[in-house]
Protein backbone atom coordinates (compact mmCIF):
# COMPACT_ATOMS: atom_id res chain seq x y z
CA UNK A 1 0.00 0.00 0.00
CA UNK A 2 1.21 3.57 -0.83
CA UNK A 3 2.63 5.32 2.56
CA UNK A 4 0.81 7.46 4.15
CA UNK A 5 1.45 11.39 3.53
CA UNK A 6 4.44 11.98 5.79
CA UNK A 7 6.03 8.81 5.70
CA UNK A 8 6.78 8.47 2.24
CA UNK A 9 10.31 10.03 3.34
CA UNK A 10 10.40 8.15 6.15
CA UNK A 11 10.17 4.57 5.16
CA UNK A 12 12.37 5.02 1.88
CA UNK A 13 15.21 7.45 2.51
CA UNK A 14 18.61 6.35 1.03
CA UNK A 15 22.00 6.00 3.06
CA UNK A 16 24.70 7.00 0.95
CA UNK A 17 28.53 7.08 1.63
CA UNK A 18 30.39 9.93 -0.27
CA UNK A 19 32.95 9.27 -1.83
CA UNK A 20 33.26 5.83 0.43
CA UNK A 21 33.08 6.36 4.25
CA UNK A 22 35.39 9.08 3.89
CA UNK A 23 34.97 10.18 7.24
CA UNK A 24 36.51 7.10 8.43
CA UNK A 25 38.89 6.12 5.77
CA UNK A 26 40.64 7.69 2.40
CA UNK A 27 38.10 9.05 0.35
CA UNK A 28 37.43 6.76 -3.06
CA UNK A 29 39.39 3.67 -2.21
CA UNK A 30 38.35 0.17 -1.48
CA UNK A 31 38.85 0.75 2.19
CA UNK A 32 36.91 3.52 1.74
CA UNK A 33 33.88 1.27 0.33
CA UNK A 34 34.51 -1.27 3.36
CA UNK A 35 34.13 1.86 5.78
CA UNK A 36 30.96 2.27 3.83
CA UNK A 37 29.86 -1.47 4.81
CA UNK A 38 31.07 -1.23 8.29
CA UNK A 39 28.66 1.60 8.85
CA UNK A 40 25.67 0.60 7.34
CA UNK A 41 25.46 2.33 4.18
CA UNK A 42 23.23 1.11 1.69
CA UNK A 43 25.15 2.66 -1.47
CA UNK A 44 28.71 3.85 -1.88
CA UNK A 45 29.29 7.09 -3.83
CA UNK A 46 32.23 7.09 -5.64
CA UNK A 47 34.04 9.80 -8.79
CA UNK A 48 34.92 7.65 -11.91
CA UNK A 49 37.74 9.14 -14.09
CA UNK A 50 40.08 7.61 -17.05
CA UNK A 51 43.65 6.86 -17.09
CA UNK A 52 46.22 8.15 -19.86
CA UNK A 53 45.46 4.84 -21.23
CA UNK A 54 42.03 4.20 -20.95
CA UNK A 55 41.25 2.66 -17.90
CA UNK A 56 38.43 3.68 -15.69
CA UNK A 57 39.66 4.80 -11.94
CA UNK A 58 37.83 6.17 -9.07
CA UNK A 59 39.37 9.61 -7.82
CA UNK A 60 37.62 12.55 -7.26
CA UNK A 61 40.04 15.54 -8.42
CA UNK A 62 41.23 15.86 -12.00
CA UNK A 63 44.61 15.96 -10.55
CA UNK A 64 46.54 13.17 -8.42
CA UNK A 65 47.80 15.70 -6.17
CA UNK A 66 45.81 16.08 -3.00
CA UNK A 67 45.24 12.17 -2.06
CA UNK A 68 48.12 10.85 -3.08
CA UNK A 69 51.88 10.96 -3.06
CA UNK A 70 52.55 11.96 -6.58
CA UNK A 71 54.57 14.62 -6.80
CA UNK A 72 57.23 12.33 -4.46
CA UNK A 73 57.32 9.32 -6.65
CA UNK A 74 57.03 11.42 -9.89
CA UNK A 75 58.57 14.85 -8.92
CA UNK A 76 58.62 16.03 -12.88
CA UNK A 77 55.08 14.98 -13.65
CA UNK A 78 53.43 18.29 -12.85
CA UNK A 79 50.36 19.29 -12.67
CA UNK A 80 49.43 15.55 -11.87
CA UNK A 81 46.29 15.09 -13.89
CA UNK A 82 44.92 11.60 -13.96
CA UNK A 83 44.63 11.44 -17.95
CA UNK A 84 48.38 11.93 -17.95
CA UNK A 85 49.42 8.92 -15.97
CA UNK A 86 49.25 5.35 -17.10
CA UNK A 87 46.83 2.98 -14.33
CA UNK A 88 50.08 1.36 -13.45
CA UNK A 89 51.90 4.59 -12.58
CA UNK A 90 48.28 5.30 -10.88
CA UNK A 91 48.32 2.42 -8.76
CA UNK A 92 51.66 2.68 -7.66
CA UNK A 93 50.87 5.50 -5.59
CA UNK A 94 49.69 5.52 -2.09
CA UNK A 95 46.48 7.08 -1.28
CA UNK A 96 45.89 6.22 1.98
CA UNK A 97 49.29 7.74 3.93
CA UNK A 98 47.21 11.62 3.73
CA UNK A 99 44.29 10.14 5.27
CA UNK A 100 45.97 8.25 8.16
CA UNK A 101 49.02 6.02 8.60
CA UNK A 102 46.92 3.23 9.00
CA UNK A 103 45.94 3.42 5.58
CA UNK A 104 49.76 3.18 4.24
CA UNK A 105 50.13 1.63 1.36
CA UNK A 106 45.89 1.67 0.00
CA UNK A 107 45.91 2.19 -3.50
CA UNK A 108 43.12 3.94 -5.93
CA UNK A 109 41.05 1.17 -7.49
CA UNK A 110 39.86 0.26 -10.72
CA UNK A 111 35.77 1.09 -11.28
CA UNK A 112 35.99 -3.16 -11.91
CA UNK A 113 38.08 -3.03 -8.43
CA UNK A 114 35.45 -0.99 -6.83
CA UNK A 115 32.63 -3.01 -8.31
CA UNK A 116 33.33 -6.41 -7.18
CA UNK A 117 34.06 -5.06 -3.54
CA UNK A 118 30.73 -3.32 -3.64
CA UNK A 119 29.65 -6.35 -4.83
CA UNK A 120 31.33 -8.73 -1.92
CA UNK A 121 29.36 -6.53 0.63
CA UNK A 122 26.17 -6.09 -1.27
CA UNK A 123 26.31 -2.52 -1.33
CA UNK A 124 24.54 -0.32 -3.76
CA UNK A 125 26.58 2.20 -5.94
CA UNK A 126 26.12 5.97 -7.09
CA UNK A 127 28.86 6.48 -9.88
CA UNK A 128 29.64 9.88 -10.60
CA UNK A 129 31.03 10.45 -13.79
CA UNK A 130 33.18 12.94 -12.88
CA UNK A 131 35.01 15.90 -15.60
CA UNK A 132 33.73 13.63 -18.60
CA UNK A 133 34.82 16.76 -20.65
CA UNK A 134 38.21 15.65 -20.07
CA UNK A 135 37.58 12.23 -21.02
CA UNK A 136 35.48 11.91 -24.13
CA UNK A 137 33.81 8.66 -24.88
CA UNK A 138 34.15 7.78 -20.97
CA UNK A 139 30.33 6.84 -20.67
CA UNK A 140 30.52 4.06 -23.08
CA UNK A 141 33.67 2.61 -21.02
CA UNK A 142 31.63 2.83 -18.15
CA UNK A 143 28.76 1.19 -19.66
CA UNK A 144 30.82 -1.79 -21.30
CA UNK A 145 32.54 -1.92 -17.49
CA UNK A 146 28.72 -2.23 -16.18
CA UNK A 147 27.85 -4.50 -18.52
CA UNK A 148 30.58 -6.78 -18.07
CA UNK A 149 29.86 -7.29 -14.81
CA UNK A 150 26.83 -9.53 -14.17
CA UNK A 151 23.64 -8.20 -11.81
CA UNK A 152 24.86 -4.55 -11.97
CA UNK A 153 23.10 -2.82 -15.52
CA UNK A 154 21.52 -6.07 -16.74
CA UNK A 155 17.73 -5.49 -18.48
CA UNK A 156 16.71 -7.36 -14.58
CA UNK A 157 18.29 -5.32 -12.89
CA UNK A 158 15.14 -5.28 -10.19
CA UNK A 159 17.12 -8.72 -9.20
CA UNK A 160 20.69 -7.19 -9.04
CA UNK A 161 22.72 -4.01 -7.54
CA UNK A 162 20.76 -0.96 -6.41
CA UNK A 163 23.23 1.36 -9.31
CA UNK A 164 22.73 5.43 -10.36
CA UNK A 165 24.64 6.83 -12.75
CA UNK A 166 25.39 10.46 -12.15
CA UNK A 167 26.76 13.19 -13.13
CA UNK A 168 26.97 17.48 -12.74
CA UNK A 169 27.19 17.36 -16.64
CA UNK A 170 24.01 16.75 -18.32
CA UNK A 171 24.66 15.60 -21.37
CA UNK A 172 27.14 13.08 -20.24
CA UNK A 173 24.69 11.91 -17.74
CA UNK A 174 21.93 11.35 -20.78
CA UNK A 175 24.46 9.81 -22.76
CA UNK A 176 24.99 7.68 -20.50
CA UNK A 177 20.93 7.09 -19.85
CA UNK A 178 20.74 6.45 -23.65
CA UNK A 179 23.45 3.42 -23.23
CA UNK A 180 22.06 1.77 -20.41
CA UNK A 181 18.29 2.84 -20.53
CA UNK A 182 17.42 0.19 -17.58
CA UNK A 183 19.98 2.38 -15.33
CA UNK A 184 18.21 4.97 -12.94
CA UNK A 185 20.33 8.32 -13.91
CA UNK A 186 20.76 11.87 -11.84
CA UNK A 187 21.68 14.99 -12.47
CA UNK A 188 23.71 16.30 -10.10
CA UNK A 189 23.39 20.23 -8.91
CA UNK A 190 20.19 21.91 -8.63
CA UNK A 191 18.36 22.18 -12.15
CA UNK A 192 15.88 25.39 -12.44
CA UNK A 193 12.00 24.81 -11.47
CA UNK A 194 11.28 25.59 -15.28
CA UNK A 195 13.14 22.83 -16.51
CA UNK A 196 12.93 20.21 -13.88
CA UNK A 197 9.86 19.15 -16.68
CA UNK A 198 12.36 18.49 -19.84
CA UNK A 199 14.92 16.71 -17.70
CA UNK A 200 12.13 13.55 -16.65
CA UNK A 201 11.84 12.70 -20.00
CA UNK A 202 14.75 10.69 -19.44
CA UNK A 203 16.43 11.72 -15.69
CA UNK A 204 14.94 9.50 -12.62
CA UNK A 205 16.44 12.07 -10.18
CA UNK A 206 17.96 15.20 -9.57
CA UNK A 207 20.50 15.13 -6.68
CA UNK A 208 21.12 18.77 -5.75
CA UNK A 209 23.59 20.33 -2.36
CA UNK A 210 21.20 19.98 0.58
CA UNK A 211 21.36 24.05 1.04
CA UNK A 212 19.89 24.91 -2.28
CA UNK A 213 16.66 23.24 -2.14
CA UNK A 214 13.33 23.63 0.24
CA UNK A 215 10.60 21.36 0.51
CA UNK A 216 8.64 22.86 -2.39
CA UNK A 217 11.37 22.21 -4.78
CA UNK A 218 11.29 18.86 -3.70
CA UNK A 219 7.98 18.63 -4.18
CA UNK A 220 8.41 19.74 -7.76
CA UNK A 221 11.08 17.31 -8.60
CA UNK A 222 8.42 14.11 -7.73
CA UNK A 223 5.68 15.68 -9.41
CA UNK A 224 7.40 15.20 -12.19
CA UNK A 225 8.30 11.61 -11.57
CA UNK A 226 11.60 11.96 -10.38
CA UNK A 227 13.68 11.77 -6.90
CA UNK A 228 15.87 13.93 -4.67
CA UNK A 229 19.20 13.07 -3.35
CA UNK A 230 20.90 15.60 -1.64
CA UNK A 231 24.73 16.01 -0.94
CA UNK A 232 26.89 16.58 1.11
CA UNK A 233 24.97 16.53 4.54
CA UNK A 234 27.05 15.85 7.66
CA UNK A 235 25.52 17.34 10.28
CA UNK A 236 22.60 15.40 12.22
CA UNK A 237 20.36 18.42 12.02
CA UNK A 238 20.82 19.37 8.25
CA UNK A 239 19.87 15.77 8.13
CA UNK A 240 17.30 15.90 9.71
CA UNK A 241 16.04 19.23 7.85
CA UNK A 242 16.69 17.53 4.57
CA UNK A 243 14.25 14.66 5.29
CA UNK A 244 11.91 16.93 6.37
CA UNK A 245 12.44 18.66 3.27
CA UNK A 246 11.22 15.28 1.89
CA UNK A 247 14.49 14.46 -0.43
CA UNK A 248 14.85 10.39 -0.95
CA UNK A 249 18.25 10.11 -0.09
CA UNK A 250 21.17 12.20 1.71
CA UNK A 251 24.75 11.48 0.42
CA UNK A 252 26.87 12.15 3.65
CA UNK A 253 30.43 11.78 4.67
CA UNK A 254 29.08 10.12 7.65
CA UNK A 255 26.62 7.17 6.46
CA UNK A 256 26.06 5.78 10.20
CA UNK A 257 25.12 9.30 11.66
CA UNK A 258 22.76 9.23 8.43
CA UNK A 259 21.62 6.01 9.39
CA UNK A 260 20.78 6.88 12.78
CA UNK A 261 19.23 9.98 12.19
CA UNK A 262 17.04 8.25 9.24
CA UNK A 263 15.67 5.72 11.90
CA UNK A 264 14.80 8.42 14.70
CA UNK A 265 12.00 8.85 11.98
O1 LIG B 1 27.40 12.86 -5.11
C1 LIG B 1 27.46 14.21 -4.95
C2 LIG B 1 28.78 14.79 -4.57
O2 LIG B 1 29.76 13.81 -4.57
C3 LIG B 1 29.13 15.89 -5.51
O3 LIG B 1 30.23 16.62 -5.09
O4 LIG B 1 32.56 17.30 -5.34
O5 LIG B 1 32.00 15.46 -3.81
O6 LIG B 1 31.88 15.10 -6.24
P1 LIG B 1 31.73 16.10 -5.12
CA1 LIG C 1 31.19 12.92 -6.20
Amino acid sequence: APAAPGERAASRVLDVAHRGGSAYAPENTLAAIDAAHEHDATAVEIDVQRSKDGELVVVHDTTLARTTDVEEVFPDRSPYNVADFTLAEIQRLDAGSWFGAEFDGEPLPTLEQALDRLGEHRTGLFLEIKSPELYPGIEDDIAETLKAKPGWASENASGGQRLVIQSFDRASAERSQELLPSVPHGILGRVDEAQIETYAAWADMINPNHTGIDAAYVDRVHEAGMDVVAYTVNEPDDMRAAIGKGVDGIISDYPDVAREVIQEE
